[in-house]
């Protein structure tokens, strides 16, 4: 009985141990469309969005800027000037018909890019959302200038927790984030950075501060990133999305590097160079192998410690099988009825 059962807990180690090796594999990124997807419609604007989320992105990164009368818009520049034929800050243009001239909606931000898009507007957040959010997509915000203020404007568009679940706020500096901080309790932050100086000067100090600030992951150039930021900023829980990367080489790259997001403004280059890999990965799970180097040894290891405690336990049965069988017999220096002693057999 008490054999069966080794032997039971024998099989089901094994087959553990050997199969966590086949399932050390690696995550892929999510797609992300930058500026709303601004290779295939103009950038920020409902139809980039929604073109976006046919090509199957997770998620779409936006531009935040505030008009006149207090609405936040999605826009890249602080000026007017290269996506509209209007022309001067965004700040002196009112959204709502009932703050007066000037008014935004005169604004043409289609036709710059194609005479397809004549007529496209620049949106409000709240309608971008209501394009992202049935799709369950998640929306990146980036801040740009946004200054005091901006958490309260930001919670009266998303006042829902569960919409801001579908937000990452991508703070440049630390007073956006604060703002954030306070306004939105679901909204994830992430610090958006072009260099990495601080946490080359002292990394522990670095994610010290980030943790501080209430900072869920970063957004980094790719000019700048490196795997070992990447590595590190997951040994603290701590997600990382890189820009704006373009060409599928530098996409394979990131996957590499194990990032959480790609912003991309060639959104289905990027899906199509994530399903090869992600079919690369799958073939090489199955055979145990994977590309990456570090997945590879983790697999290895795990197949060896594996195939140890398989040999081990296989062992120690065939000892105590062999203990049993000899006790069967006859117990050492027991003399048998005819007189032999079977104790002293070599
Ligand atoms: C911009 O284009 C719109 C739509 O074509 C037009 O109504 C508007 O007058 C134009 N504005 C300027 C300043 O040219
Ligand atoms: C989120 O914030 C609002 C006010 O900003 C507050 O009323 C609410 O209790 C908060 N929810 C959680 C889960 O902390």
């Amino acid at each position: 009985m008490a054999r069966l059962s080794l032997l039971v807990l024998a099989v089901v180690v094994c087959v553990a141990q050997l199969g966590s090796a086949a399932m050390v594999t690696k995550v892929l990124p999510r797609a992300v469309a930058h500026r709303g997807y601004s290779s295939a419609a103009p950038e920020n604007t409902l139809a980039a969005l929604k073109m976006s989320i046919e090509a199957g992105v997770d998620g779409v990164e936006i531009d935040l800027q505030v008009t006149k009368d207090g609405v936040i818009v999605l826009l890249h520049d602080e000026d007017l000037d290269r996506t509209t034929n209007c022309t001067g800050s965004i700040s002196t243009y009112n959204f709502l018909p009932a703050s007066g001239p000037p008014q935004l909606s005169e604004c043409d931000a289609g036709s710059w890019f194609g005479p397809q898009f004549a007529g496209a507007k620049i949106p409000s957040l709240a309608e971008g959302l209501a394009v992202t959010v049935p799709a369950g997509v998640f929306m990146v915000l980036d801040m740009k200038q946004t200054g005091p203020g901006i958490g309260a404007l930001l919670a009266d568009v998303i006042p829902d927790p569960e919409v801001q679940g579908l937000t990452v706020a991508s703070c440049w500096t630390f007073d956006q984030m604060a703002e954030v901080r306070n306004a939105l309790n679901a909204t994830r932050i992430q610090y958006l950075t072009g260099s990495l100086e601080a946490f080359e000067a002292d990394p522990d100090a670095f994610f010290a501060d980030m943790a501080l600030r209430g900072v869920d992951g970063f957004s980094v150039s790719r000019k700048v990133i490196t795997p070992e930021f990447v590595a590190a900023a997951k040994s603290h829980f701590m997600a990382v999305a890189v820009w704006t990367v373009n060409a599928a080489a530098d996409m394979r790259i990131m996957f590499s590097y194990s990032v959480d997001a790609i912003l991309t403004d060639y959104v289905t280059r990027l899906t199509t160079t994530l399903a090869e890999a992600n079919a690369a990965e799958e073939r090489a799970s199955r055979s145990g192998y994977t590309k990456n180097s570090t997945v590879a040894l983790a697999s290895i290891f795990s197949f060896a410690a594996g195939a140890l405690v398989c040999i081990l336990v296989f062992i120690a049965i065939r000892l105590m099988r062999r203990r049993q069988r000899r006790a069967a017999r006859s117990p050492r220096g027991v003399t048998s009825p005819t007189g032999g002693s079977y104790g002293m057999i070599p």
